[in-house]
């Protein structure tokens, strides 16, 4: 395979600072992106992996005022969770910056400046959206509305995320003001616009014809469908006071659009990267030799195919993108993740839950990838997998080998026989490989790329079931010589092959077998160690020398499962109460209304529900002032049993009035709990929220 290097600007969509990082982010962009830029350093290339923390727009003016809080203490605040989050597990950024940061500021004003100098965008007075009440101009995720193209009531002022139609705000049918809920009216406001129309022959060339072949068909898909719809001028200012001033006349008060501002964050972290490396950044970014590919979620389609490369090609000097393979979406146990209903599975939470297993989530997130179609994570996948694949596979073979190696040998690989067909085919098949892997991640099919790795451990795992070298040994020694030389070139070749996938693995192995594929790391057209495999009758030598056996991966139990099953079933619950309407209050009570009821507490002492009904209980409560008859509507919250002997608040002097027959002389208090189920009224209940009416 011995390509020669070529230099690579790899980025990975730039996370929102509204929020820690999800399983959904991981799956659907961080984790493919950390295998191509790991593999494509592994083949001696020249890699730029660039990410940063998307700090402006409208999602993190909206969580800074719900919270309380200036919109810079949300994004110090969760760029500092997720910078370390991504650290811990692992991804391998060369660098991650951040868009509040001075480099962003000036590169992000400067592209704005030529491109205005330039004549590039259409500076126009228009009618925009207006909160009356709040006093401010409501654009992108500040307005709500009906989705004119699809009807989605919730769609926003910049997107409609059920059909994925990207939108100006005035578009929106019944818009509402996301901040005071108002009806907007429209108020004159002067914009620069970037005419999109006049790229969409362009656009059409270069992607729809240009790239129909190459581009993942969901990508290339929406690409079209837009250019059919015909695209028209969008506003690349905005009136908002959070985001970078607009550095033109008549620019006081206004910022960029955010989505005109992050994607030229990859080329600031480039920047920052550079400087920090003593490197030139310009190549990365201006070299029609350097591939450039983004990695991104399917909701971000529009604005990497569309919208930035229109700003490349309109500022002028830069490249294009080689592909964006997009991901679709991944759900958690069948709902669509969300941050703002916590519907999730954190990753800073989950390197704490499960320490040290981050190739654990890496792997179950790949081998579940939404890359055709949206995809399912649940929690018992999560463990058959690692049960069933990374412990009894891979794990497993890896064990035999090293601990039989020691067993044997004294850890030192013994000199081989002659092969017999099955080792012959069998490193013909090891041999094989690396070819495969490589090509289909060359292809960004990761999940398809770490299936194969996976049929080398199972390759490894058969060959020693078959052979039972713990068998032969009693009889013949010279055998089990060439069985375990074989097995542990198998060995080392996932140890190499991993690397990508499962880094923190392919380490531990490395170190057990004692190599370092960094030693051969090419610089400069070698042969790669990956590609060694192919090449090299054998990878560990007679003679050298391994380490003691370590656990590569460990059983996951039911109960650690259960605990993260119960966490989404909290989760559920607060949401369920959360969604529940507060009723509004009810006209003003005088001081002597209230004194008119009369409210005991008092003891069930009899309970029994009434027949044929299904809600009715007949209880008898004794009041301090006599024993008395209530009816009560609880029979299906409770059974009579279970309720004998409780204290209840009475309220005694309701008039009396017959249910069913049966005379109920008062009312006993109760509530509702988050889980819609009838209590007692006893505020401090579990589940029980404020705002629920006491009747
Ligand atoms: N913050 C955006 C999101 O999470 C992605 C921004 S990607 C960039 O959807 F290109 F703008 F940087
Ligand atoms: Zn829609």
């Amino acid at each position: 395979m011995s390509n020669t290097p070529k230099r690579y600007t790899i980025t990975a969509a730039l996370p929102y600072t509204n929020g820690p990082i999800h399983i959904g982010h991981l799956a659907g962009v961080y984790v493919p992106a950390d295998i191509y830029a790991r593999y494509l350093r592994m083949q001696g290339n020249d890699v730029a992996f660039v990410c940063g923390s998307d700090e402006h727009g409208v999602p993190i003016t909206i969580k800074a005022k719900k919270e309380g809080v200036t919109p810079q203490d949300i994004v110090d605040k969760y760029d500092g969770v997720i910078r370390q989050s991504f650290k811990d597990f692992g991804v391998s950024f060369n660098n991650y910056s951040r868009t509040s940061a001075k480099v962003h500021h000036d590169t992000a004003s400067a592209f704005f400046k030529k491109m205005y100098d330039d004549g590039k965008f259409i500076e126009e007075t228009t009618q925009q959206l207006y909160d009356e009440k709040a006093g401010q101009f409501l654009a992108d995720r500040f307005v709500t509305g009906t989705c004119p193209k699809c009807g989605n009531e919730e769609a926003y002022g910049d997107q409609c995320e059920s059909c994925g139609t990207s939108l100006n705000a005035t578009d929106l049918i019944n818009p509402k003001s996301a901040i005071t809920g108002e009806v907007p009216t429209l108020k004159e406001t002067r914009h620069w616009f970037l005419p999109l129309d006049q790229y969409q022959e362009w656009l059409d060339e270069w992607i729809v014809k240009g790239h129909a072949h190459d581009w993942k068909s969901n990508v290339h898909g929406q690409v079209k469908s837009w250019l059919n719809d015909g695209l028209r001028a969008r506003a690349v200012t905005r009136d908002l006071d959070w985001g970078i001033p607009v550095p033109v006349e008549g620019g006081d008060g206004k910022v960029l659009y955010v989505w005109f501002d992050a994607p030229i964050g990859y080329i600031s972290s480039t920047k920052e990267w550079a400087e920090r490396e003593g490197k030139d950044w310009e190549p990365y970014w201006k070299d029609e030799n350097t591939k450039l590919v983004h990695f991104i979620g399917k909701d971000n389609i529009v604005f990497h195919c569309i919208i930035f490369p229109v700003m490349l090609k309109a500022h002028g000097d830069y490249i294009l993108p080689e592909n964006v393979p997009a991901n679709e979406f991944l759900n958690l146990e069948g709902k669509k993740l969300s941050t703002s209903k916590n519907w999730a599975v954190w990753l800073h939470e989950y390197l704490e839950d499960f320490p040290n297993q981050q190739d654990v989530l890496r792997y179950v997130l790949t081998a579940n990838a939404p890359e055709a179609k949206d995809n399912d994570f649940t929690w018992k996948d999560f463990q058959a997998r690692n049960n069933n694949e990374l412990v009894a596979v891979f794990g497993n073979f890896i064990n035999r080998v090293v601990v039989l190696t020691n067993k044997y040998y004294s850890g030192i690989l013994p000199e081989p026989n002659k092969y017999t067909k099955v080792d012959e085919q069998t490193i013909a098949e090891l041999k094989a490989y690396p070819a495969v892997i490589a090509s289909s991640i060359e292809k960004y099919r990761f999940r398809e790329a770490q299936g194969e790795l996976m049929n080398l451990a199972r390759l490894g795992n058969k060959y020693l079931a078959d052979e039972e070298p713990w068998k032969i040994i009693k009889t013949d020694e010279e055998r089990v010589k060439t069985v375990m030389y074989v097995a542990l070139q198998i060995a080392s070749a996932l140890a190499t092959l991993s690397e990508p996938f499962l880094p923190f693995t392919s380490a531990k192995l490395q170190k057990m077998l004692n190599f370092t594929d960094t030693e051969n790391k090419l610089s400069g057209g070698e042969y790669s160690q990956w590609d060694k495999i192919a090449t090299r009758d054998s990878l560990l030598p007679a003679g050298h020398q391994i380490n003691k056996a370590e656990l590569l991966f460990s059983k996951i139990e039911d109960t650690q499962i259960q605990e993260q099953l119960d966490k989404l079933e909290a989760t559920k619950t607060a949401n369920a109460a959360k969604e529940k309407e507060v009723e509004p209050q009810k006209k003003t009570a005088t001081f002597e209304d209230f004194t008119k009821m009369d409210l005991r507490v008092g003891t069930i002492i009899e309970a029994h529900k009434m027949p044929k009904t299904k809600k009715l209980m007949v209880i008898k409560v004794d009041t301090g002032l006599n024993q008395r008859t209530v009816v009560s509507g609880i029979a299906e919250h409770y059974k009579a049993e279970e309720i004998i002997g409780k204290k209840v608040t009475v309220l005694a002097n309701l008039a009396p009035r017959k249910l069913r027959g049966v005379e109920s002389e008062g009312m006993i208090l109760m509530t509702e709990n988050a889980a819609g189920k009838l209590v007692f009224v006893n505020p401090d209940e579990d589940g029980v929220e404020p705002g629920t009416t006491i009747n």
